[in-house]
């Protein structure tokens, strides 16, 4: 059984084929796909689907996933209505065990990123033979050279800061893009390397607001320049915090990032820049659409291997990239420490050597 769980990405497709279709390859064996990550098991009627080689043709190049994908609920914390209307969470493991059991399920892949690898955890801690295949367009897992759908995000926001540019140097005007990274800055600091940004704030190191309003000042000659920031959704000025809202989903157990470029844009004012600015939040368009070929590739080479590992009995690992290779790493390991961005890190110290201001 494979299973898609957290938020999409570009790329989830193309693993799902590649477990199809090497599962083909062998006698006795068939795939099916659990909606909605666990949800699917977990919910009455059972909604599962057969995953055959027809049903994944073409896939590699389609967005999305073609079993849902959803970051509520699953079988540690499946939110339950009380009598006075408030929501409270139960675990339904043990349940979703035996049903998984009874339903004649050998194995399970679960495609996710750090939340979903440590219900992977969990469960294989439970008995589950269960394999991880590390996904996220925020490349935030330490134990994989790159997760799938971080290259697809960085080419979308580098394109569109190429578009920016065009813009921003016709009206001499300051432009803010907010890029996805509620922990880690790596699409932010990736696309603002690539499109030749001038400043690029990301969670791991606060700015200092006089710092970002002094750059901008060294792009202008008199009136006329202009100034590209790339910040991370998850930036946050020194001293201060993050910028959210309070979904009110139930089961949703995060804040909703967003708003830190408006934010940053009101707090330049407010600090004496007189040029016009303007804000672009990217946001989901970030993780839509067809993936590029290095994710699709990459993706291919998870889901094949993946799948090579249920074979193989290699249960409580998840597939990771280790240049040139595809090797397995324990799901503890893979889940102990996100992979954030060092300030002393080789990639800020390219930013720096090209001027972009980190704002430190
Ligand atoms: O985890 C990936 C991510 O893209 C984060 O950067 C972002 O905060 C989050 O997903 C938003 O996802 P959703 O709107 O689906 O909850």
């Amino acid at each position: 059984m494979v299973l898609t769980g957290g938020g999409d990405c570009p790329g989830l497709n193309a693993v799902i084929r590649g477990i199809v279709k090497r599962a083909s390859q062998e006698k006795d064996w068939e795939v099916v796909g659990c909606i909605e990550s666990f949800n699917g098991v977990l919910r009455e009627p059972t909604e599962i689907e057969i995953l055959d080689e027809k049903r994944v043709e073409g896939l590699q190049i389609q967005g999305g996933t073609i079993i849902g994908t959803t970051n509520k609920g699953g079988p540690f914390a499946w939110p339950v209505k009380q009598s006075d209307g408030t929501w409270t969470t139960v675990d339904r493991s043990d349940e979703m065990l035996r049903k998984l059991q009874y339903l004649g399920i050998d194995a399970v892949i679960n495609i996710g990123g750090d939340g979903s690898q440590r219900i992977s955890l969990g469960l294989y801690n439970k008995g589950l033979n269960i394999v991880g295949v590390p996904k996220t367009i925020d490349n935030d897992l330490s134990m994989t050279d790159y997760t799938f759908g971080f290259q697809t995000a960085v080419q979308i926001c580098t394109d569109a800061i190429d578009k920016l540019v065009t813009t921003a140097a016709s009206h001499n005007r300051v432009f803010i893009m907010e890029v996805m990274g509620r922990d880690a800055g790596w699409i932010a600091l990736h696309s603002a390397i690539a499109g030749g940004a001038d400043i690029c704030l990301i969670p791991e190191i606060p700015y200092d607001i006089e710092k970002v309003k002094a750059k901008i000042e060294q792009r202008y000659n008199k009136r006329r320049g202009y100034c590209i920031i790339v910040v991370a959704e998850g930036a946050m000025p020194k001293g201060g915090t993050v910028t959210g809202t309070e979904t009110g989903e139930v089961g949703y157990q995060h804040v909703k990032l967003g708003g830190v470029g408006e934010q940053l844009a009101a707090d330049l004012k407010a600090a004496g820049v007189e040029h016009d600015i303007r804000c672009t939040i990217l946001g989901h368009l970030q993780r839509g659409g067809t993936p590029i070929a290095f994710d699709r590739v990459l993706a291919t080479e998870f889901g094949v291997r993946a799948m090579e590992f249920v074979l193989e009995g290699r249960f409580g690992q998840m597939v990771a990239y280790h240049h040139p290779d595809i090797v397995g790493v324990s799901l503890e390991e893979a889940v102990r420490t996100p992979h954030f961005i060092d300030p002393n890190e080789r990639l800020v110290h390219t930013a720096k050597g090209v001027g972009i201001e980190m704002g430190d």
